[in-house]
């Protein structure tokens, strides 16, 4: 394993602890209605965090190979974009407070599952217990 690996896992899951949090605070802001949500920084900063939240795990996939891991690979990157679109409901797209309430709360759901998948290297993750 490449010396690299290690620095490279704690780096991807530094952007996942950060990109869950900035889309917590921005979920809050929204339901709060506060104008600090159209602030520059708060437009700026979360792109960046997924940006290298995904040039990481595709740094980590091109280490250990897509075929031997590819069932809870795709598994993630399935969640990752259901993550991505419920995170756009919940924050701009959702048509009233309410329902942007739910899409938030599903995105959390999907992120925490996510995860799940990544500890396991179980494609159903925490849904194996169900
Ligand atoms: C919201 C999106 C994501 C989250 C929350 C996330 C979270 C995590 C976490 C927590 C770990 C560490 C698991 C552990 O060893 O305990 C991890 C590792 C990893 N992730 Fe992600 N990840 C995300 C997206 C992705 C994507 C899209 C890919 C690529 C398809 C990916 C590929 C990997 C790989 C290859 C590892 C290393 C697994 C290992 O060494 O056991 N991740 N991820």
């Amino acid at each position: 394993m490449s010396d690299l690996y290690l620095p490279l896992r704690f780096a991807h899951m530094t952007c996942a602890a950060l990109s869950i949090l900035c889309f917590v605070i921005r979920y809050i802001w929204m339901l709060r209605e506060s104008t600090l949500l159209r602030n520059r920084v708060v437009k700026i900063v979360p792109h960046i965090v997924d940006t290298l939240l995904l040039l990481s795990a595709i740094g980590l996939v091109g280490m250990i190979g897509f075929g031997p891991n590819a069932a809870w690979l795709s598994a993630k990157i399935a969640g990752l974009i259901v993550y991505i679109v419920l995170g756009i409901f919940a924050l701009k797209r959702g048509r009233t407070k309410g329902t942007r309430a739910v899409f938030g709360l599903l995105a959390i759901f999907v992120f925490a599952f996510i995860a799940s998948v990544a500890r396991t290297h179980n494609p159903i993750g925490f849904f194996m217990h169900v």
